[in-house]
């Protein structure tokens, strides 16, 4: 089957809306746990998608309409797993189970092994389950047992309640999280006081703006981060072959920017003539060099926590807005339609309730319409349980001023 199951990440819109800008045929998104898209794996490249976490390749769909969960489903997998093992000539492998939109029990699960392993054994064949402590494995228990390599198996069963279907699907690649950590962690010069963005979330953020542009993907293309801070979002995508620009009002964050920028440079024996620095102020720079691209997290104001009073919370509210604001008008005439942007701009939880920048709902105004995505219903968010200041990602499109907008 040409198919392939995606399994999505802690934030599942930001996580679909992600796959739907880079893949137009992604089909269905399964109860918001896996994204299902008519390719290979081997069409899908895994290391430059920050919202996707495991990638298995479709083995069957099944019907679940009269359909015995545990009976009917055991023997499918013991069909699947016993054609895998006569093909692979081995006779003892690592074996996982990870189930996706079900409601099943961790005993019911043993269950299933237990009969699985029985009706191997009967066939000489030695299995060994990796147990679930949840209904899925994480990517750290499919690395450490190997499940995607020597003939061993990770099989991910997806429920589907409203299309009353499963799917069978087996995995063939995890997300690198080793590899995130070093770029994360690393890197020579870190701040915590300017926030601490996620490489994967700076994937994302470059993902949503490059595939959101029209512009001829042939050539060489340029990205736009006009807050750079310390460069992490510059640094996935120099990693994604783009040419990069960077500007941040601190001559500082210019430096940190430059020295984790030769780091990865080095690292990765990547060519050293890829970037440029600039020290400006983003609300009035006019950026030299043309760009194709505009990937940025802006500045997400006071870094502070939920005790702050209520006077402090509302001045640095519109300072944000005012300083996004500002940025925004000033980029209009430096960009054209076929500029992909994509911005990741502060949002609060303050009281339990959520804040948002009032500029969002007046885009129009200063000329920018937000792009909508199919499959996700409510804000794109990206927030770590308990976290005062999150971040909101806006997919936005110029305005052509001859259809109703005066630009001012
Ligand atoms: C949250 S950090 C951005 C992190 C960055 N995108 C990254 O990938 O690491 C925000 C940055 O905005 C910069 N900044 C604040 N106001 C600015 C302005 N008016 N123009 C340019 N940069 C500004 C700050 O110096 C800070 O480095």
């Amino acid at each position: 089957m040409n198919q392939s199951i995606l399994v999505l990440g802690r934030e599942k819109n930001i996580c679909l809306a992600e796959l739907e800008s880079l893949y137009p045929n992604l089909t269905s998104s399964y109860n918001q746990e896996l994204a299902e898209i008519n390719l290979t794996t081997s069409e899908i490249n895994l290391f430059n998608l920050g919202g996707s976490i495991k990638l298995a390749q479709v083995i069957q769909k099944i019907e679940t309409k009269n359909f015995n969960q545990e009976t009917d489903l055991i023997n499918c997998l013991q069909i699947i797993i016993e054609n895998h093992l006569n093909q692979s000539s081995k006779h003892k492998i690592n074996l996982g189970l990870s189930f996706y939109g079900f409601k099943i029990s961790l005993s019911k699960i043993k269950k299933i092994q237990f009969e699985i392993k029985k009706y191997l054994k009967n066939k000489n064949y030695a299995v060994r389950f990796i147990p679930n402590e949840n209904l899925f494995l994480s990517s750290a228990q499919v690395y450490h047992n190997r499940l995607t390599i020597n003939h061993n198996l990770e099989i991910i069963i997806g429920l589907h309640q409203t299309l009353k279907q499963m799917v069978i699907a087996q995995t063939s690649q995890i997300q690198d999280f080793n590899s995130y950590t070093n770029r994360d962690r690393n890197r020579p010069k870190r701040d915590s006081r300017v926030g601490m963005l996620p490489p994967k979330l700076a994937q994302i953020i470059i993902n949503l703006a490059t595939a959101s542009s029209t512009t001829n993907h042939h050539q060489i293309s340029t990205i736009l981060d006009p807050f750079c801070g310390t460069g992490v979002l510059l640094q996935e995508a120099l990693l994604m072959n783009y040419r990069v620009l960077g500007s941040d009002i601190s001559a500082k964050m210019i430096d940190y920017t430059s020295i984790n920028l030769n780091w990865i440079i080095n690292q990765e024996k990547l060519p050293q003539t890829n970037y440029k620095l600039y020290l400006a102020d983003a609300t009035t720079f006019q950026w030299p060099i043309k760009f194709n691209y505009l990937a940025t997290e802006t500045y997400l104001g006071l870094a502070f926590t939920n005790q702050v009073q209520p006077k402090i919370f509302e001045s640095n509210k519109q300072t944000c807005n005012l300083i996004i604001k500002k940025f925004l008008i000033n980029l209009y005439h430096q960009i054209d339609q076929t500029t992909g942007i994509c911005l990741a701009v502060p949002f609060w939880t303050y009281n339990n309730q959520d804040f948002h920048l009032s500029l969002i709902d007046d885009l129009t105004s200063i000329g920018y319409n937000l792009v909508k995505f199919t499959l996700v219903n409510g804000r794109l968010v990206y927030q770590r349980p308990g976290q005062f200041v999150g971040r909101e990602l806006l997919v936005l499109k110029k305005i052509n001023k001859k259809d109703n907008y005066e630009s001012r």
